[in-house]
């Protein structure tokens, strides 16, 4: 299984949101494979521990420090990372929040600010080092559940979560992260990075934590385990079927289809420029 991968042995690997779930299982299985980790998580301390073992076993990953809800925390985590003076061959755009309500410093919807605005910021500050890395691949964590909206309420992506569970929010952010991946794939077209979205299915991690007991016990039960959630994220990462194919979304390590609005072009400018204009006080100079 290993000679038929993409060769992710010695290439580095940044990691948002390793601490647990399917990043934590992404890391695992790709540190196995040789990588050179770097985990970046809002907590050293659930972090450290996913290193050690990741150690134990004979890996390499690093802790870097980030709060994808804050701008300048990304920009000054990006900026740390930049001065290592190394690669990115791979970056996973996995961290997430759902069913958590609240609103971001910057007063941004909380599971849009931190899944989609801090990744989009990230993702900007790490776009040179990631062509310079090249052949790279841009891994972005999204869910099926895009499919269930029907349209982006703009003005809802700027106050605290208002819906009960936060549900349509969550599914919105992940709308985002479809877009803005299939804007990323345009703009590395011809530089060798390739961008993945993937889905990773239901599975029994921590994100559903602030969800009514009854909802958590379903997912618990129907869930896959993070294992197995982090599969089509690990084929995506290292598959060297998926060489100088950019801009696809998949489950199961198979071609799906996305929804009209993430297929939609013009949403996706939109979505695009109204998040550099949100971010404009980070964005990288030039
Ligand atoms: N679980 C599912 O059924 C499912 C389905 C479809 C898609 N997904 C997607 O899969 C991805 C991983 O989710 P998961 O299920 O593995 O969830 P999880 O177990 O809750 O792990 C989420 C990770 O994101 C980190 N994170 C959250 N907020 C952050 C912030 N502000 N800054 C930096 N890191 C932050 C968490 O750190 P802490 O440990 O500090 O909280 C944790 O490491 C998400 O993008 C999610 O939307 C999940």
């Amino acid at each position: 299984m290993l000679l038929a991968d993409w060769d992710i042995s010695g290439k580095h690997v940044l990691i948002t949101g390793a601490s647990a779930g399917i990043g934590k299982a992404t890391a695992r299985d790709l540190a196995e494979r040789g990588a050179v980790l770097t985990l970046a998580g809002r907590s050293e301390h659930k972090t450290r521990q996913v290193i050690e073992e990741i150690a134990a076993g004979g890996g390499t990953a690093r802790f870097l420090q980030i709060d994808l809800a804050s701008p300048s925390s990304v920009m000054e985590a990006a900026e740390e990372f930049l001065s290592l003076r190394q690669p990115l061959n791979v970056l996973i755009n996995n961290a997430g929040v759902g069913g958590t309500k609240g609103i971001t410093p910057e007063g941004f919807e909380l599971a849009f600010g931190t899944n989609h605005l801090g990744h989009h910021l990230l993702t900007r500050w790490l776009e040179p080092l990631l062509i310079e890395s090249s052949p790279a691949r841009l891994i972005v964590v999204s869910s099926s559940v895009h499919h269930n909206v029907k349209s982006i309420k703009w003005r809802r992506l700027q106050r605290r979560t208002s819906s009960p569970l936060g549900n349509p929010e969550y599914r919105t952010s992940k709308l985002a992260n479809i877009l803005d991946a299939r804007r990323w794939a345009q703009r590395f077209e011809g530089t060798g990075v390739d961008v993945h979205i993937v889905h990773p299915g239901l599975v029994a991690s921590e994100i559903w934590r602030d969800l009514p007991l009854p909802l958590r016990r379903m997912f618990a039960n129907k869930g896959q385990s993070i294992e197995e959630g982090a599969d089509t994220s690990i084929w995506a990462a290292t598959s060297p079927e998926l060489d100088g194919v950019s801009g696809r979304y998949y489950g199961k390590r198979t071609e799906k289809r996305i929804s009209d609005l993430a297929a939609d072009a013009d949403l996706a400018d939109q979505m695009w420029d109204r998040t550099e204009e949100w971010l404009s006080d980070w964005l990288p100079l030039g």
